[in-house]
């Protein structure tokens, strides 16, 4: 018997498997051989929410949660959030290397080749209602981006596959952009070719007359470093999401409106906007004790708090908090600062919260930024979905070459109807 083995025995018969450990797993086809009839299923493990479950062997994204740990490629998130551009990262997390001078500046020669997006997108933006949310309008283009590549239906073809993940990872910011002008009724503004990815972005977001928008470079900074902090995160709902969908190899931009639907959710990328509600909602430092209070009696949650996989504090949440403060330099403090503070100090004393490690997480402050640089709330989750889409892509790309995927397709225990007799109409009740 190996040592790096489980030997499970069947109460119900007495029989005993030996079972392959390997890192640290045990592979849930290998229940299947446990039966106490030759005729059974075999037996199955129920993970809802998969909360236990690996879905895939990974190279991309390493999070250790009791430890407060993220790295994308090897590299601690803190020396890329300090050394990197977005698009160095970018590169890292899709190729897997960090890219030499030549290759980072031929890779931002490709992304300015494709940053623009097909007039008839306009079109299709002009359906929407004055009111539309961004993200949703986000997801609709997302998804309309397949009508206009059919030939990325090729997901074998690795050029093909790169050509797609290029197209979109450098469309995302101008899609974004074009979400956020329409639902304010400013013009649709362009591309600047001499600006950075994040300075470019401002650009198409914020450029009123002026005939050269110049962003200011902590706002273009910090942007980008946002942008890093949020790029991949391993296995999330909207990561899953990509998968399982992208697991019917239907086109990356289908999967991509996917996950970046998952994102929406207010449990996921729609955390930032909920915590700035949240904090309207308490409005005031003195309010605080009785919103915990609230939190505490299951009235709802404290939104920004809590991971399912950080469980001593959120990296990016201390990264992001540093920052706030350089921006708040330019654009003045955001009255919400001295709320979430409170909140946080309360927070991080009560038994409640210290009992379920529940910390800071990502969207806690990122929103205050967001806001403090100018954006309306319903465009946090977009500000989430730009630079998320580089580990859609890359999990998505990693997934259609590992040969021991399929389509995804998950079992169920059934314990509704036995066999029903249908009832005419008129003869039921
Ligand atoms: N406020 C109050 N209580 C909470 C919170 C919270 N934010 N989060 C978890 N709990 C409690 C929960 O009620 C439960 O208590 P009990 O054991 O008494 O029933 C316990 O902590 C464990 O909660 P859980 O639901 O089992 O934890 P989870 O790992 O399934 O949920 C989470 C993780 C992020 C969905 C959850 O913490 C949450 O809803 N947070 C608020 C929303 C939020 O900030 N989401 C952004 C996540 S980070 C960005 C991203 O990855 O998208």
């Amino acid at each position: 018997m190996s040592d790096n083995s489980l030997t499970i025995t069947d109460n119900r018969n007495g029989r005993t498997y030996e079972i392959a450990i390997t890192h640290d797993t045990i592979r849930a086809m290998d229940l299947r051989q446990i039966k106490v009839n030759p005729d059974d299923f075999g037996l199955m493990s129920y993970d809802p929410a998969f909360k236990n479950t690996a879905s895939t062997i990974s190279e991309i994204t390493f999070i250790d949660g009791d430890k407060g740990i993220l790295r994308y490629r090897g590299y601690p998130i803190e020396q890329l959030a300090k050394n990197c551009t977005f698009l160095e990262v970018a590169y890292l997390i899709i190729a897997g290397v960090l890219p030499t001078k030549a290759e980072l500046e031929e890779y931002d020669g490709f992304i300015q080749r494709h940053i623009l997006v097909h007039e008839n997108i306009k079109d299709l933006i002009q359906g929407f209602r004055y009111d539309a949310h961004p993200m949703s309008m986000l997801i609709s283009m997302v998804s309309a981006l397949s009508t206009f590549y059919p030939g990325a239906r090729n997901v074998d073809n690795p050029d093909n596959r790169q050509l797609q993940m290029t197209r979109l990872v450098a469309k995302m910011p101008t899609l974004a952009a074009f979400a956020y002008r329409f639902s304010m009724g400013y013009p649709i503004i362009y591309p600047d070719p001499d600006l950075s990815y994040a300075g470019n972005f401002l650009n198409m977001m914020f450029r009123r007359a002026e005939p050269k928008y110049i962003p200011d470079p902590v706002l273009e900074r910090t942007l980008d470093v946002l942008f890093i902090l949020h790029a991949d995160h391993e296995q999330n709902c909207g990561t899953n999401a990509m998968r399982s969908v992208g697991s019917s190899r239907v086109d990356p931009y289908s999967a991509t409106a996917a996950a970046a639907a998952a994102l929406y959710g207010p449990l996921h990328g729609g955390a930032n906007e909920a915590v700035l509600r949240m904090l309207y909602d308490i409005g005031g430092v003195e309010n605080v004790p009785a919103y915990i209070e609230r939190v505490k009696a299951g009235e709802f949650r404290l939104m920004g708090f809590g991971h399912r996989v950080y469980k001593n504090h959120d990296p990016r949440a201390t990264i992001i908090k540093e920052m706030a403060h350089e921006v708040f330099e330019v654009t003045g403090k955001n009255p919400l600062l001295d709320i979430a503070l409170e909140l946080e100090t309360i927070a991080l004393e009560d038994e409640y919260f210290v009992s379920r490690k529940l910390y800071p997480n990502v969207d806690f402050y990122s929103g205050i930024i967001y806001q403090a640089m100018g954006l309306p709330m319903t465009m946090f989750p977009v500000m989430f979905a730009i630079p998320r889409t580089v580990g859609w892509l890359a999990q998505w790309q990693e997934l259609i070459t590992d040969s021991e995927q399929a389509i995804a397709r998950p079992r169920q225990i059934y314990l509704g109807n036995d066999l029903m007799e249908y009832v005419p109409i008129d003869k039921r009740g």
